[in-house]
């Protein structure tokens, strides 16, 4: 039997259209069009040829067991040394070569770059306000990197209240020493939010030695009537007590 002449043509037309189909699809079009994998194999391929920077702690500890013992029984226990040291590979290959000797990072950005106050940090992560934590000292004069825990608690309020302690210095209370309107207990200075000082709590306490005719050996020439001075309020509505003259 003869297939009539319009379907043999339509077979020509549909066969030529296969064709060229299966010619772009295998033959002119490169596989990378159609499948992923070419270019996860030719990526891996790249990257593997990329030179190695970092060594790892494992290669540190080798050569610098002191370093590794320290850091590992503080509390950067987590921090791999290449996180401060940059990254060291070349060095942990030819330690003798002094081109490739990794850095010390004692500037205070570099502590402060994990360490600064930012809200976004999780919670209880320690951190420090880098204006009221000694300002301008070097973290490392303080705290060893290996081991960052202080031995020692301090022995000023300056060394965690240090914008209080400045202010103070340049105002008319510059020669009062912090204790004599704050209670601390020694606990303080090592844990410091588990004992609070005490806070000056009513007008009296600076009547001690503004009020007429006290007999402080501290009192001050400046002397205002404690009954009627500034109202009820009390003084530290209107007077900082670390910066007094300054009047807010
Ligand atoms: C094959 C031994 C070896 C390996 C591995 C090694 N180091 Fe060293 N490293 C040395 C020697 C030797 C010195 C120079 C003497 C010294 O100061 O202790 C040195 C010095 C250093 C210094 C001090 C530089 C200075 O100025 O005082 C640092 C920091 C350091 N290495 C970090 C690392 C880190 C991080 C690693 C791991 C990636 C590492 N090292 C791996 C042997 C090694
Ligand atoms: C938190 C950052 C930090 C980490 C983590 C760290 N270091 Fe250090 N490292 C420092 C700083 C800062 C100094 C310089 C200290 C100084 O001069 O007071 C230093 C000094 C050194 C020195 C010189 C000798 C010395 O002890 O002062 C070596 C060696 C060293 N580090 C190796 C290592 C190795 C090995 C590790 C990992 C086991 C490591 N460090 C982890 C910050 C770090
Ligand atoms: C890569 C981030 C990173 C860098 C850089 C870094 N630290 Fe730390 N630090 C940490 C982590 C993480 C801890 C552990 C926090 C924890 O125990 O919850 C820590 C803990 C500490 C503690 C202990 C706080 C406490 O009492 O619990 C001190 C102090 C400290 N770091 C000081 C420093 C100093 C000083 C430097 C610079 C030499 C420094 N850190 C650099 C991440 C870092
Ligand atoms: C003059 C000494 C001194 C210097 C300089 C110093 N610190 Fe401290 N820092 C201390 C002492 C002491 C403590 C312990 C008291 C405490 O636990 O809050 C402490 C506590 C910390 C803590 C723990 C805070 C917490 O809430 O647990 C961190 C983090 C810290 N310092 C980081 C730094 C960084 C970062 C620098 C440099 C920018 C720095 N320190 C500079 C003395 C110092
Ligand atoms: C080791 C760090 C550190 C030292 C040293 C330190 N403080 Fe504090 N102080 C703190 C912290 C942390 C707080 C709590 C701040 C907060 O909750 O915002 C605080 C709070 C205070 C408060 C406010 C209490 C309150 O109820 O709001 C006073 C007052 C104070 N300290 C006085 C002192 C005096 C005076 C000294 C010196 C004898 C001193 N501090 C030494 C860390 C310290
Ligand atoms: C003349 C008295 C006086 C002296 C001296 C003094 N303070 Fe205060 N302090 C106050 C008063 C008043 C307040 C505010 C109390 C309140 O707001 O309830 C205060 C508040 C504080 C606070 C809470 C935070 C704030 O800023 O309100 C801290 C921390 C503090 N003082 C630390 C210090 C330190 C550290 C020194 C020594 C460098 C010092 N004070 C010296 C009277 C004093
Ligand atoms: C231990 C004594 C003492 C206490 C307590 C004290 N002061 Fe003073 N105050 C002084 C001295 C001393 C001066 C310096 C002025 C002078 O030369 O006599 C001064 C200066 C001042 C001045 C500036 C006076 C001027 O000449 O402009 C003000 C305001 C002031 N104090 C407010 C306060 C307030 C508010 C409190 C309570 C939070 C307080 N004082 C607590 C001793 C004290
Ligand atoms: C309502 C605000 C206000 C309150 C509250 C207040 N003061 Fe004043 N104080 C002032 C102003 C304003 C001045 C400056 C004008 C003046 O001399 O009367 C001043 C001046 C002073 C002076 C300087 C006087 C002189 O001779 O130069 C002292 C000291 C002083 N106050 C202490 C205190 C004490 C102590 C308290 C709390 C018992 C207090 N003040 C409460 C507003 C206040």
């Amino acid at each position: 039997m003869r297939l009539p002449e319009q379907v043999m043509r339509l077979g020509i037309v549909v066969g030529g259209i296969a064709a060229i189909v299966l010619l772009l699809r295998f033959v002119l079009l490169p596989d990378t069009l159609f499948s992923a994998k070419p270019h996860q194999a030719a990526t891996v391929v790249r990257e593997m040829e990329k030179p190695l920077h970092h060594a790892g702690v494992a290669a540190c500890r080798e050569c610098h067991a002191e370093q590794f013992d320290l850091k590992y029984g503080g509390k950067h226990r987590n921090i791999g040394c290449e996180n401060c040291h940059g990254p060291a590979a070349a060095h942990a290959a030819k330690p003798e070569a002094e081109t490739s000797m990794p850095p010390l990072p004692r500037e205070r950005e570099k502590c402060l770059a994990c360490h600064a106050y930012d809200s976004s940090r999780p919670n209880g992560f320690p951190q420090v306000d880098p204006q009221e934590h000694r300002p301008r000292k070097k973290c490392v004069s303080c705290h060893d990197p290996h081991d960052p825990v202080p031995d020692e608690a301090p022995e000023d309020c300056a060394a965690c209240h240090g914008r209080i302690e400045q202010t103070k210095a340049l105002s008319t209370h510059a020669l009062l020493p912090c204790a004599s309107c704050h209670a601390v207990d020694e606990r303080h200075l090592t844990e410091p939010r588990l004992a609070l000082p005490s806070k000056p709590d009513s007008r009296e306490v600076c009547g001690r030695c503004h009020a007429a005719g006290s007999t402080d050996p501290d009192a001050s020439k400046a002397v205002v009537d404690l009954e009627s001075h500034g109202g009820t309020y009390v003084c530290w509505e209107c007077h900082y007590a670390h910066l007094p003259e300054g009047r807010k």
